[in-house]
C-alpha cells in the first residue's frame, strides 16, 4: 500500500510511519520536521501547512491511503482539496473530545451527540486549556465527510493514547510513580472507569482501517477498566508485586488543589466524577468489532518503561511531586484515624 502520513514525526503519526514500514508498505510522511523526526526507513517530504499550497510538492501523486492527525481546520481543507481525488481511503485522526455530554457512560460514537463546529474565524485549538480543540475537530470530520464522502473515510476518535514517545505526562505519571514501590496515593475510588488506547494498538488498528478500506465514524480506544485494575496492571508490568495503594476521597483532593487530568499539581488520568463519567467509559465493542486489536496493559507499561528508561530527557514530567503526595497522605491518614 502507498501511505501519505500527515504528520509522522511525533507520537502516534511516527508509531504509524514505523509500524507501515515494518509491515511493507511504501510510506511517505509529511511534515515540517518541527516536533520531531520522521523515521529513517519512510519517506520524508518537508511541507509548511501553514502554507495554503504546502502540499503541491504531493499533489500531482497517487495514494492507496491518507492518515491525517491535524488539529487545523485550514490544514485538513487544504490537504483534501490537494489530495482528495488521488486518494483511495482517507483516515482522520480525531478526539473523544469531540463530545458534547461527558458525563453518560457507555455512549457509543453511531449516535453520541457531538460539539457544534468552530466558528468560522477559529481555525485551530487556543492556549494552555486546547479552547476549541474539540470543535475543530469536528469541523475536520465534517470536511472529511464531504469532500471524500462516507465511502473513502474513516473517522477515528482517538480516547487517551498511550505507550511508547508519549509526549504528555499521563500514563508516565503512574509508570514512574509505582516503579519504586512504597506508599501510592490513589485517587478516588477503585471502581472509577479509565480508558486509553496503546499508540501500537491504535496505529495498527489505522492500517488495517487503510488496507481493508473501513469506512464510519469509531471510538478509537481499549474497552474501559477500573482504576484498581488499571494501578494493579502497571505494577504488574513493572514487577511490582501488591502495590501499596491508599485510596483517597475526590473531594478530599479537589480541596487542597490536587488537579485533575494531567498536568503541575495533578493525578493523572483522574477525573471528577459524576461529570466527567462518560469521558473513559465509552463503548468501544464496534471498535473493537472493527479490527481494533488490543495488548495487554503489561506489553503497554513495558514500552512505556523502556522508552522513559531509553530517553529519560523526552519524558515529561508532572503531576504530583512526591513531597506533595507525601503531605497528603499524612494529612489523610490523620483525618482517617482521627
Ligand atoms: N495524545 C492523546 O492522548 C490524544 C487523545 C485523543 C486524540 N488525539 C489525537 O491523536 C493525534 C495524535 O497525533 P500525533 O501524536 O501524531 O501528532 P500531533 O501531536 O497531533 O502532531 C501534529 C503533527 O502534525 C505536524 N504539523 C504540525 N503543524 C504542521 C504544519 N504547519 N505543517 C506541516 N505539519 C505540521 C507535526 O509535525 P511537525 O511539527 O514536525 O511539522 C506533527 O507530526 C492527534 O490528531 C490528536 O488530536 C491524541
Amino acid at each position: 500500500m502507498r501511505i501519505l502520513i500527515l504528520g509522522g514525526t511525533r507520537f502516534l503519526g511516527r508509531a504509524l510511519a514505523q509500524l507501515a514500514v515494518a509491515q511493507g508498505h511504501d510510506v511517505t510522511c509529511a511534515a515540517r520536521g518541527v516536533s520531531g523526526t520522521a523515521p529513517a526507513e519512510a519517506r520524508f517530504v518537508p511541507v509548511d501547512r501553514d502554507d495554503p499550497d504546502g502540499l503541491a510538492p504531493l499533489a500531482r501523486e497517487g495514494f492507496d491511503a491518507v492518515v491525517d492527525v491535524t488539529r487545523q481546520v485550514s490544514h485538513a481543507r487544504h490537504a483534501l482539496a490537494a489530495l482528495a481525488n488521488q486518494v483511495g481511503h482517507w483516515s482522520f485522526v480525531s478526539t473523544v473530545s469531540v463530545y458534547a455530554d461527558n458525563t453518560t457512560p457507555g455512549q457509543n460514537a453511531a449516535d453520541a451527540p457531538v460539539l457544534a463546529p468552530a466558528p468560522p474565524d477559529v481555525d485551530g485549538p487556543v492556549g494552555a486549556d486546547n479552547r476549541w480543540y474539540g470543535e475543530c475537530k469536528v469541523s475536520i470530520e465534517r470536511l472529511v465527510r464531504e469532500r471524500m464522502g462516507e465511502d473513502r473515510s474513516f473517522i477515528c476518535r482517538a480516547g487517551l493514547i498511550v505507550g511508547a514517545e508519549d509526549p504528555s505526562d499521563r500514563f508516565p505519571y503512574w509508570v514512574r510513580r509505582l516503579s519504586p514501590g512504597g506508599e501510592v496515593l490513589a485517587p478516588g475510588r477503585p471502581t472509577d472507569r479509565v480508558q486509553f488506547v496503546d499508540v501500537a494498538d491504535l496505529a495498527g488498528w489505522l492500517l488495517h482501517a487503510a488496507g481493508t478500506r473501513l469506512t464510519g465514524t469509531y471510538d478509537g480506544s481499549g474497552p474501559a477498566l477500573s482504576r484498581a485494575e488499571l494501578l494493579a496492571g502497571v505494577a504488574a508490568g513493572l514487577g511490582v508485586a501488591d502495590p501499596l495503594l491508599t485510596w483517597v476521597d475526590q473531594d478530599f483532593l479537589l480541596a487542597r488543589d490536587v488537579r485533575e487530568w494531567s498536568g503541575e499539581r495533578a493525578l493523572p488520568l483522574w477525573v471528577r466524577l459524576p461529570e466527567w463519567g462518560g469521558l473513559m467509559d465509552r463503548d468501544v465493542r464496534p471498535a473493537l468489532d472493527a479490527g481494533l486489536a488490543v495488548r495487554p496493559l503489561s506489553d503497554t507499561v513495558r514500552a512505556t518503561a523502556t522508552w522513559m528508561a531509553a530517553q529519560p530527557a523526552a519524558v515529561r514530567q508532572g503531576g504530583l511531586d512526591p513531597a506533595d503526595e507525601a503531605a497528603l497522605l499524612g494529612e489523610w491518614h490523620a483525618v482517617q484515624d482521627g
